[in-house]
């Protein structure tokens, strides 16, 4: 437990923010990580390095790769890979944006910032389609089980993978739906939360039921509604001890053994994609050692 960066486990704050940043190349990465580790308070912010990163530093992450762009009948699933995913958790949005500007500080001029997402709870645990999201998590040991490397030795074990996800809401097409075909969208009930079989093979979860998976698919997804002027959708965000559940699941929501896309879709889509390696941490600091930092 102590070598999990806190926030992967934890329980929701109120609010997060989400920074990711390419690299200068010109620079000096190894510095900024080094002073990054040395500064960030892991109790409240986690940390995903990507695909482009690891590899200017000249080392490999086995299990780290690059999020494909993907495509269903009529949906597309873009890639976005960036090189460093910051994940600021709390209460209080002048204290985190605050804290994203000492992150910004810390990381300059090696990383510049990309892009800013601000999200926050909506009715303690719901999507802004109304749906309670988070409800089939795994708990305890099992979430543990579910996201966290473990055996493949020091500097490796205790970190995760995270595959991340900006989700658009169409909520014209979304309100335009009766509440029975929103229902049967989800595969639960928005009255009591219900699972029902009657649900159709395209709702959101006979296609993401994760123990009718060989092998089972869990993962830990820890996602947030954003909201942006009058835009808005789903921060979705999902830790595994590798991105092997995350992608059985992505495959069978786009159809790809079976050809029913996944009924989410009518109303919501992917705008950003990446995978991240979340490291380990080592006496309450990022431990940066697997990659000689
Ligand atoms: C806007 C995008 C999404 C929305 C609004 C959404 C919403 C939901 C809702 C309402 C549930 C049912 C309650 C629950 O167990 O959490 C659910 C379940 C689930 N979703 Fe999503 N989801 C989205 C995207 C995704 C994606 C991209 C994946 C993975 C590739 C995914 C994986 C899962 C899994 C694993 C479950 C639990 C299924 C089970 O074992 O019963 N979801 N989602």
């Amino acid at each position: 437990m102590q070598l999990i960066q806190k926030g992967i486990l934890a329980e929701e704050t109120r609010l997060a923010r989400y920074l990711t940043f390419s690299i200068d190349s010109n620079t000096d990465v190894n510095t900024a990580l080094k002073i990054l580790a040395e500064n960030i308070d892991t109790n409240n912010t986690v940390i995903g390095l990507g695909q482009s990163l690891v590899n200017i530093l000249g080392k490999e992450v086995v299990g780290l790769m690059t999020f494909d762009a993907q495509a269903g009948a009529g949906v597309e699933v873009p890639s976005t890979p960036t090189a460093l995913w910051c994940w600021l958790r709390g209460n209080d949005r002048g204290e985190l944006f605050h804290r994203s500007r000492q992150i910004e500080t810390l990381l300059a001029p090696a990383f510049v910032l990309n892009d800013v997402v601000d999200t926050f709870q909506y009715d303690q645990n719901r999507d802004l389609s109304g749906y309670a999201d988070g409800t089939e998590n795994p708990e305890g040991d099992e979430a543990i089980q579910a996201a966290i490397v473990q055996d493949q030795g020091e500097g490796l074990d205790g970190g995760s993978f995270v595959a991340v996800q900006q989700w658009l809401h169409d909520f014209e097409a979304f309100d335009a739906m009766t509440t029975a075909e929103q229902d049967d969208a989800i595969g639960r009930y928005i009255s009591d939360n219900e699972e029902f079989d009657s649900a159709p093979e395209s709702a959101h979860v006979k296609r993401s039921a994760q123990e009718n998976f060989e092998p089972e698919a869990f993962m830990l997804r820890r996602s947030m509604p954003w909201a942006e002027s009058m835009e808005g959708g789903l921060m979705f965000v999902a830790f595994g001890h590798s991105f092997a559940a995350f992608e059985a699941i992505q495959n069978k929501m786009l159809g790809k053994d079976d050809g029913i896309v996944d009924a989410l879709y009518s109303f919501t889509r992917p705008i950003t994609g990446a995978y991240y390696w979340c490291p380990p941490i080592k006496a309450g600091k990022l431990d940066l050692s697997w990659l000689d930092i």
